[in-house]
Formats: structure tokens, sequence, C-alpha cells
């Protein structure tokens, strides 16, 4: 008995791999990851207006808008072309990196995708954000990194695999020759089942959205864009001088007549005022820059333009009857003043002079 008692006790083993804590620490993180990047492609696939050409809320207008600031505004100019297939790239790409992050089923090749969604958001719409740190995306970027790098974690589809494939060792020591092909095939059908799912799944949102959205009225954000002015005029000032149009004889004394008192419509028609719906709004291309605008008509008669581009991180506003509001984040501006007010926005917008004149049309004052 006192020899089993004095017999020295063999050391622990450590388990292979990543310490249990440590191994766990990246779980909430990676959740996180996950269900907000499946939750905004399915956002995304249940919107009636993300695909829309016109809407202020689309992908379309989005790339519009960021083609005036970004970085990489050449290729945003060429794949504006094509605004759809990649809106829908864009989707079905965040819920694969969502549910491959969920699951953790190639969690590298997940957070890769993801650290390039984040990337190309953040060169798209988010580099002007300032300070840096309260743009969104360069926090995704650096929180998928760690996914990338670190090898699989035992609380994932892609460490359950490869536990039970190493318990199936003929040599526990040594892998068997043909272990990592039988990785790559389990994990393959999990994800092709996963990948099944998903797309079933996204077509069934988006399918519900437009159920829902025409029963229901178009999603918030999609103004209309102005059509071309009646009879465009040149930029510049435009005069309709008082002309001479004939004579008239009244008893014997010869009076000319002219058309109307002169007008001066100094500035750009932009579109036909009968466009925008009075309680609504519409985009139009400010002739100053070429930057995505917005004219609201808050009353009958009266309107006012600003642009249409959100000063926090460059998305493209919509108008809900009474504010500016931005799809992105939440901001509203004062369309009268362009002023803020509710962030994350910290700057005012910029305010254009509209007006209409008796031709129909609206005109931008230089
Ligand atoms: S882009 Fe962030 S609030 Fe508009």
């Amino acid at each position: 008995m006192t020899d089993a008692l004095d017999r020295p006790r063999p050391a622990r083993t450590r388990p292979a791999g990543p310490d249990r804590r440590s191994d766990i620490a990246l779980v909430p993180l990676r959740a996180f990851l996950g269900i907000t990047y499946a939750f905004a492609g399915l956002q995304k696939l249940a919107s009636t207006s993300y695909l829309s050409p016109t809407a202020t809320a689309g992908v379309a207008a989005q790339m519009r808008a960021a083609a005036h600031t970004s970085p990489i505004a050449g290729v945003l100019g060429t794949v504006q072309q094509h605004a759809t297939v990649f809106g829908l790239l864009i989707a079905f790409g965040e819920l694969a990196v969502g549910i491959g992050m969920i699951l953790g089923l190639w969690t590298r090749a997940a957070a890769v995708g993801g650290m390039a969604l984040a990337l190309s958001f953040l060169l798209a719409v988010s580099w002007h954000s300032n300070p840096y740190y309260l743009g969104p995306d360069i926090v995704f970027l650096a929180a998928f990194t760690p996914f990338a790098i670190a090898p699989p974690s035992r609380w994932s589809v892609d460490g359950a695999v490869a536990r039970r494939l190493r318990l199936e060792r003929p040599n526990p020591s040594a892998p068997a020759p043909d272990e990592a092909r039988r990785r790559f095939l389990e994990t393959l059908t999990i994800a092709g089942w996963a990948g099944a799912v998903g797309l079933l799944g996204g077509g069934a949102v988006a399918a519900m959205g437009r159920l829902v959205g025409s029963t229901g009225g178009q999603a918030a954000g999609g103004a209309i864009r102005l059509h071309p002015p009646v009879a465009a005029v040149p930029n510049g000032s435009t005069t309709t001088a008082a002309t001479t149009t004939g004579a008239t004889t009244t008893g014997g004394t010869e009076t000319p007549s002219t058309t109307p008192p002169a007008t001066t419509i100094p500035g750009t028609a932009v579109g036909r005022a009968s466009d925008v719906p009075v309680g609504g709004g519409a985009q139009f291309a400010d002739p100053a820059t070429g930057a995505t605008a917005i004219v609201v008509q808050p009353t009958a008669g009266s309107f006012e333009a600003c642009s249409a581009i959100c000063t926090h991180e460059g998305c493209t506003l919509g108008y809900n009857g009474a504010v500016l509001q931005c799809p992105c984040h939440g901001a509203e501006f004062d369309p009268a003043t362009g002023a803020v007010l509710q962030g994350p926005a910290e700057q005012p917008l910029a305010t254009l002079k509209i007006r209409s004149a008796a031709d129909g049309n609206l005109y931008v004052e230089a």
C-alpha cells in the first residue's frame, strides 16, 4: 500500500493543440462575426431597394456615391455597370462568411473572405472616416485576422472533424496517409449542405422580403431619380428676354406687342419639378461636382436641395417626408439647412440653391 502511494505519479500531459481556455477565448468573437455577416447578407437579400438601380439605399446608388470619394474610384466606376451582379455577390458572400464563421467550417477561408469584404467596404465607403476608428470596416478587418492565422478551434466543425480523424489513426502519433484528403472531403460534404441551406434560406428571405415589400410598400430610402429637364437648357444663365413679336394698330396708333416680362434664371436645369412628389424627394447630379444630390418638396411648391452623400461614411441618403436619413448607420439631416439632427455623422451636408421655374424645370443656382 505504502509502495503504491510513494510511487511517483506520471506527469500530466497537456492535450495536443491549443490550450482549452485560449481555444474558447475566440469563440464569442467568431459567433459575433458570423451572426453579423449572416444577418447583413440576409438583410440585403430581403430589402426591396438593395438591388434597385434607382433607390437611394440601393447598391447602385451607394457605388455611384462612393465613386466620388473612394481611392478605388476607377474600379467602382467599372463595377457600377454590373451593380446587380456585384450586389448579389456581396450579399451571398456575407451570408457564406457568416455561416462559415458560425459553424467554424473552413474557418480560415471564411475569415479571409470576411477580410476581403471588409477591405473592399473600407476602400469604397469608410476610407474617409475621421477619426479612422469610427469606421466599422477597419475594425471588422482586424477582427477577422486571428481566424485567418489560428489553427482550427476544437469548438468548430473543422476541429471536430480533425479530432475524430485523429482518434481513428492506426498510429496515434502520426497522421494516416489519407487523413488530409478525408478531412477535406468530409468538410466539403458539410460545406455543400451548409451552402445549399444558405442558398435556399437566402432565396426564401429574398422572396419574403419582396412579398412583404410589395404589400407593405416601398422600403425606406427608395427615392426616385429626376428625369432630364424639359427642353434642356445649357449650363449657366438662361435668359428669356422680352421680345417683340409683332405690332397691333389701335386707333391709328401702332403699338408693339411683346412677350411677358423678361425672366432670368441663373443656374442649371437639373430635372422636372413634377418628378418630385409632395412630401417626397428625388436624386439628381449636382451640376458643379457631378455628385449625387437630393431635392425634396416638403410642402407643395417649396423645394430644398442638399448633397445626398452622408458625411459619416458616404452612404446615399433617403427622405422620409421630414428628414434626410442615412440607411447605413441612421444619421439624420435637416434638408433645409443640411444640419445634423442625429449622429453618428458630425458634419452638415452642403446645401444647394434650387428653385422651380415657369418652364417646369428645377434650376440649381451656381
Ligand atoms: S454612412 Fe454612417 S450614418 Fe451615414
